[in-house]
């Protein structure tokens, strides 16, 4: 069977005619169900029902968050265990299951493997990535004329600094941008991308950080949910 995994942006207003192309071939929408009340649930409800697909939402697998000493094992048995919930509702489905996925599918996101793993034909639709989007926001480029970007986690910001990395995009945070970037460096900080509570903060870290800090808990406040990604430049 094919699995479309279409990449949605950060909302109904990026889903692209090819996405919407790929959504319309779809016969219905899986989604993966963490329980409680998850926004992201929520808006890919509202993108399958704009493009009137069924939603089959998924309990996610418990995953093995203590397990730090093996962290790339516990991701791969989640990994495993979701297509194996995956495969179930395939195979008691007739027509081709969609994948929506936040922003693009090749960045932090695990559709892609997980839709491969259930031995699936995977056809991948582009989104609008939070990288893409930042830099839109603040009108600039990721990285100086013929330059790198270095794109990596808050986890693995510190080494990426140590290791001589001087433009790095950050994603999967959990606050401002700590102190293992120096204060004389740049930041271009956007939360909440896309959405009515978008926020935006640049300047000279050091100046900025717990600016970002106090930002970031009012987009929560506001949104019900906060996620951020940043540049720092030296
Ligand atoms: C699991 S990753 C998904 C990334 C997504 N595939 C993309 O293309 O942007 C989640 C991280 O993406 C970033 N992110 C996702 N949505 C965002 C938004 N609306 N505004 C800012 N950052 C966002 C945050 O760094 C967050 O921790």
């Amino acid at each position: 069977v094919r699995v479309h995994v279409v990449g949605v942006g950060m909302g109904p207003h990026h889903v692209t005619p090819e996405a919407a192309a790929a959504l319309a071939r779809a016969s219905y929408v899986i989604a993966a169900d963490k329980g409680g009340n998850d926004p992201l649930l929520a808006l890919r409800r509202e993108i399958a029902a704009a493009h009137g697909l069924e939603v089959v939402a998924v309990a996610d697998p418990e995953r093995d968050r203590d397990a730090p000493a093996d962290y790339d094992g516990a991701v791969r048995d989640w990994h495993a265990a979701r297509a194996a919930a995956y495969a179930e509702v395939v195979a008691a489905r007739e027509g081709e299951p969609a994948f929506l996925v936040w922003g693009d599918p090749s960045l932090y996101d695990s559709t892609i493997r997980v839709a491969r793993s259930m031995g699936a034909e995977v056809s991948v639709v582009a989104g609008v990535g939070a990288p893409a989007l930042l830099a839109a926001r603040f009108g600039i480029v990721l990285h100086e004329v013929g330059r790198p970007v270095h794109v990596t986690t808050e986890r693995r910001l510190a080494e990426a600094v140590a290791g001589g990395q001087t433009n790095v995009v950050v994603m999967l945070t959990s606050g401002p941008p700590p102190e293992v970037v120096p204060d004389d460096w740049t930041v271009w900080w956007g939360a909440d991308l896309g959405t009515p509570y978008e926020a935006l903060v640049h300047g000279r870290l050091g100046d900025v950080r717990e600016r970002i800090g106090l930002e970031r808990e009012c987009v929560r406040a506001a949104a019900g949910w906060v996620m951020d990604t940043y540049l720092v430049r030296a």
